[in-house]
């Protein structure tokens, strides 16, 4: 698999690329999969209909990678909390963490068995998944995961899960050890269901200052990463702290990828982490709306990263509202330079 050797710095034919959130609202195939499944949790909950979604972005784009449809809220859902998804507002959850008593109703031996789901739908994508393409699972990192556990859903203040950080530290660390202990799991249970790589998304890594993201979130990543890789050598791990490129210089650990987000000049990330770990990254995701936005930013990355040890991305997820010719477009043209 060209994806799997290119997490690993073997030279490949041309730098793989993929896209976060590629299995999603801009594909009129996925709308209809989600209108039959009644909702998206109970799309989460299918496995056959996750598994199609799955496979749809590699059809479609012909990209080097699927990544398994799936949200990282599940992992709080199945160790006992309310989730919804509200039209318009995102994910909501009606009884957030407010109390030891709440900490302590959290299930934390049998939540990775609740997911069962997830894994059913790893084995049917692996199955009709060409042998060439590699299966990416993922989680969403202990400090993401428990800003949403704390907040109830998304946050512009990040007001009480900070608040706690400040004034109970205690109370903050034991929940996100708990939840550490819960994907390492569920990453692991991923790994055995057949995919052939993991991504952790800490899209909520840039409302920390240098010493909480090492304490409250690189901490917990790191552990994370030592655990499987411990146990798993042969499945490149990839990371993805969104918005700190103001504290690369003291970022190490024990993965193999590192995901440039897009406020991250891909030539500093190249400067300060490339000589360590495989680059991947960073296109501005709007720049798809334009073509020639599009060509001009892959350029760009092409002329810093020369196609070596990089794995092409966009800098976070597509958006809803991106043509699918577009998103095509970008996935031939990363194609065309050998
Ligand atoms: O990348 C993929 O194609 C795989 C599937 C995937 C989804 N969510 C599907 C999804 C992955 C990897 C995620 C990760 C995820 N989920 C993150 C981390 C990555 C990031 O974007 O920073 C976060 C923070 C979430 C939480 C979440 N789930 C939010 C904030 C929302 C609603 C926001 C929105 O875009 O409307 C979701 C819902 C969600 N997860 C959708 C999809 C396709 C949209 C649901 C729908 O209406 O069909």
């Amino acid at each position: 698999m060209i994806f799997i050797d290119a997490c690993f710095g073997k030279e490949t034919p041309y730098a793989p690329v993929w896209l976060m959130r590629q299995a999603g609202r801009y594909l009129p195939q996925y709308l209809e999969v989600r209108q039959n499944a009644g909702s998206f949790l109970s799309l989460c909950k299918s496995p056959e209909l996750a598994a199609e979604v799955t496979l749809q972005p590699v059809d479609i784009l012909g990209v080097d990678a699927a990544i398994l449809f799936s949200d990282i809220l599940v992992v709080p859902l199945e160790m006992g909390m309310e989730l919804k998804f509200v039209a318009g507002e995102g994910p909501v959850f009606p009884k957030p963490i407010t109390s030891q008593s709440d900490l302590d109703a959290l299930n934390v031996k049998s939540a990775h068995k609740n997911l069962e789901y997830v894994y059913e739908a790893i084995k049917i994508i692996r199955q009709k998944l060409p042998s060439d393409k590699a299966l990416i699972g993922f989680c969403g990192a202990p400090w993401t995961l428990a800003t949403y556990m704390i907040e109830g859903g998304g946050t512009k203040t990040y007001s009480k899960v900070k608040k706690l950080l400040y004034t109970n530290p205690q109370f903050l660390h034991a929940l996100l050890q708990k939840v550490t202990e819960v994907l390492k799991l569920y990453m692991e249970e991923q790994i055995k269901s057949g995919v052939n790589a993991v991504q952790i998304f800490d899209s909520w890594a840039s409302a920390l200052e240098e010493s909480a993201f090492f304490e409250f979130s690189w901490r917990y990543i790191k552990e994370l990463c030592a655990y499987l890789k411990a146990k798993y050598p042969h499945i490149p791990v990839i990371v993805f702290p969104k918005g700190i490129s103001g504290y690369l210089d003291k970022i190490e650990g024990d993965f193999d990828v590192f995901g440039v987000d897009w406020s991250t000049p891909i030539e500093l990330a190249k400067e300060k982490l490339g000589g360590r770990y495989i680059l991947q990254g960073n296109m501005e995701p709007t720049r798809l709306y334009d073509k020639t936005a599009t060509k001009e930013g892959v350029e760009h990355i092409v002329s810093v990263m020369q196609n070596r040890r990089h794995i092409f991305n966009l800098g976070h997820g597509i958006l809803p509202d991106i043509p699918v010719e577009n998103a095509k477009y970008f996935i031939d043209l990363v194609h065309s330079y050998k």
